[in-house]
């Protein structure tokens, strides 16, 4: 959360910083600023509360000229949103600023030391109390300002990416990282700094990611990079993978429509060159390593947050299915907190997107230290998770601006979906022909999932039906039931209205008492071994008078008879139905959500990377 760009060069910084901070505004849009610094006119901050055209529109006539500067998009934790807790924020004499992502763990001590020695403080953020820190190091010990920074980041307990900048020492800048994402991007005589690559893209291909607990000396034609222990790293330089169009939304209205159609193409790039259906064979080359392992555990444990958490529920009926262990799918955040059992014999697998969520990344140290083999599943290549895991997979879908997890999910069940059948072809559970027809028809989904997009049109007749809904309960069984939940996490995120997830089953241990005319259902139903059970809850549902709204396999005539309205998708195996079942989910969301007039790409509250706990 929190968005952070700098760049040190001869081009106007103004015009860069703003291009990546609208980039990097799926982490937060509750604020923005910038910093600018040149020699004759010293360091000048311009910050407003709201998104980062709202900057623009405040600052469109000020004076932009500089070629160093720095600029912050911000999701609020310590300090509501507003003009004075936006950053950068500034040192007592305005002669430092600093832009922050992550959380000063220990602000509260360091500010009250800070105030007793005279600092008085313009935010209620603990991201100021880190920049009068370093200028209280900077005033007492004479230090530049490198130093000073080094200095004070031995006292910060808590998460960060920051970038630093002096009026002293105009030409620098001054960043650093602790478990939180930072990229260096590394021109011709400039360098670009990001929490992501998508800022640089454009500019260079070479970056460098930052480590935890290095701090990087920026000028235009010098890079320096030490550990807080003052010794010097040499950097690696990477290339990126990255394409600019991928950061584009090509024509569609919105980046999570744009995704939501990307699906077929996304699925199909995951699973490219792992499966060889004729063969029965799946390649997994990042697991192969730990093939003989995988063949004798007696557990898997699944960590994960959100929608990547409801991939988790999805592998746990595929793995226990195919590759007969036993899994175990838990929050990241309860699992680090609740001393849980670990061994070595342990197989942790742990789900993102992003791979920067921080309890997720806390809990793969947990059970790493617990002696046990983590696997991370992760669609950000080069973010923290997968640096931190053992081996692992990635999903391939390429970049997902939309803050609602969309064909992330899909390709994340479909890396799950290769790892539950390469774990049963080396475990041995499942026969050749089996895994030979199973590959022969996940081949198959890609074009499957091209045909639920075309129901869009029907979608949005029965959205309209729907605007005004308050709540709306979502219910499937088997592996329809993590679709409910993922499609009651979609509907709720970016339309506001009330939505829950239940097991069709479990509909009559409660939430039926909610169900009178007023309140839509709309229930997993297609053909496969649960249907004549669904068709009973949605029975109960009718009895009640609630209006239905039913995901049904193509031909269906039962289900059409009883429920309001229909939604088909192609007959699949009962195994894929995540696969195909979620599509029109995300487009019921994505039409409900525009015709009440939401911003689906920036649901409010919301951030793509979840870097707080
Ligand atoms: C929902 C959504 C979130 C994320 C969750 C975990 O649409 O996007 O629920 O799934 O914050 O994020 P990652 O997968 O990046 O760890």
């Amino acid at each position: 959360m929190c968005g952070i760009v700098g760049y040190i060069g001869h081009r106007p910084a103004w015009d860069i910083i703003v291009k990546g901070l609208k980039r990097l505004e799926y982490r937060g849009y509750d604020s923005a600023g910038i910093a600018l610094i040149n020699q004759e006119k010293g360091l000048r901050t311009y910050k407003k509360a709201g998104k980062v055209s709202d900057l623009e529109a405040f600052a469109a006539d000020v004076d932009k000229a500089g070629s160093i500067g720095m600029g912050h998009t911000r999701w609020a934790t310590h300090g509501a949103p507003s003009d004075r807790n936006s950053h950068p924020h500034s040192s007592g004499d305005r002669r430092l600023s600093i832009i922050h992502n992550g959380i000063i763990e220990n602000y509260a001590i360091l500010k009250e030391a800070l105030q007793a020695k005279g600092h008085e403080f313009r935010s209620d953020t603990d991201t100021e109390v880190l920049i009068h820190l370093i200028e209280e190091i900077q005033a007492s010990e004479k230090l530049d300002l490198f130093e000073s920074v080094r200095i004070a980041l031995k006292e910060v307990v808590g998460a960060y990416a920051i970038v630093v900048m002096s009026e002293d020492e105009p030409d620098v800048l001054v960043a650093a990282r602790k478990a939180s994402p930072m990229v260096i991007g590394v021109g011709d005589g400039e360098y670009f700094i990001a929490s992501d690559a998508s800022p640089i893209i454009e500019y260079t291909k070479n970056v460098i990611y930052l480590k935890d607990n290095q701090i990087a000396y920026v000028k235009k034609d010098e890079l320096v990079i030490k550990g807080t222990d003052n010794i010097v790293d040499t950097p690696y330089i990477q290339e990126l993978e990255l394409k600019l169009e991928m950061l584009e939304k090509g024509g569609f209205d919105s980046f999570m429509l744009k995704e939501i159609y990307e699906q077929p193409r996304s699925i199909r790039d995951c699973m490219r060159g792992r499966i060889y259906p004729k063969e029965g064979k799946i390649q997994l080359g990042g697991l192969n390593e730990y093939a003989d392992k995988l063949k004798n555990i007696d557990r898997i444990i699944i960590i994960a947050c959100g929608t990547s958490w409801h991939a988790g529920l999805v592998a746990e009926y595929l793995i226990e299915e195919y590759a007969r262990v036993p899994v175990e799918v838990e929050y990241a955040s309860e699992f680090r907190y609740r001393n849980p059992i670990i061994t070595e014999k342990d197989v942790v697998i742990a789900i993102s997107q992003s791979g920067e969520t921080a309890d997720t990344l806390a809990a793969i140290e947990l059970a790493k230290e617990k002696g046990a083999t983590i696997l991370g599943v992760c669609n950000v290549v080069g973010s923290s998770i997968p640096r931190s895991t053992h081996a692992g997979a990635y999903t391939h879908a390429g970049p997902e601006i939309g803050v609602a997890s969309t064909k992330a999910f899909t390709a994340q069940v479909t890396v799950l979906t290769l790892i539950s059948l390469f774990l049963a072809e080396k475990r041995g559970t499942l026969g050749q022909t089996q895994r030979v027809q199973l590959l022969t028809e996940l081949e198959e989904i890609p074009a499957l999932v091209e045909k639920c997009l075309e129901a869009n049109e029907h979608i949005l007749s029965i959205a309209e039906k729907f605007k005004d809904a308050t709540n709306c309960l979502f219910l499937g069984r088997g592996t329809g039931f993590p679709v409910a939940l993922e499609g009651a996490l979609k509907l709720k995120e970016i339309s506001y209205i009330h939505a829950e997830g239940y097991p069709a089953a479990e509909m009559k241990h409660g939430p039926i008492a909610l169900i009178d005319e007023e309140m839509p259902v709309v229930v997993i139903a297609p053909q496969n071994s649960s249907y004549e059970k669904v068709i009973s809850n949605i029975q109960e549902v009718k009895a009640r008078k609630g209006q239905v709204i039913a995901i049904v396999t193509e031909g269906d005539k039962e289900v059409k008879k009883m429920a309001d309205y229909t939604i088909e998708i192609p007959a699949a195996n009962e195994a894929f139905l995540p696969l195909i079942a979620t599509i029109p989910l995300q487009l019921l969301s994505y039409h409900i959500a525009v015709l009440r007039g939401c911003n689906v790409d920036q649901p409010r509250n919301l951030a793509k990377s979840v870097t707080v706990e």
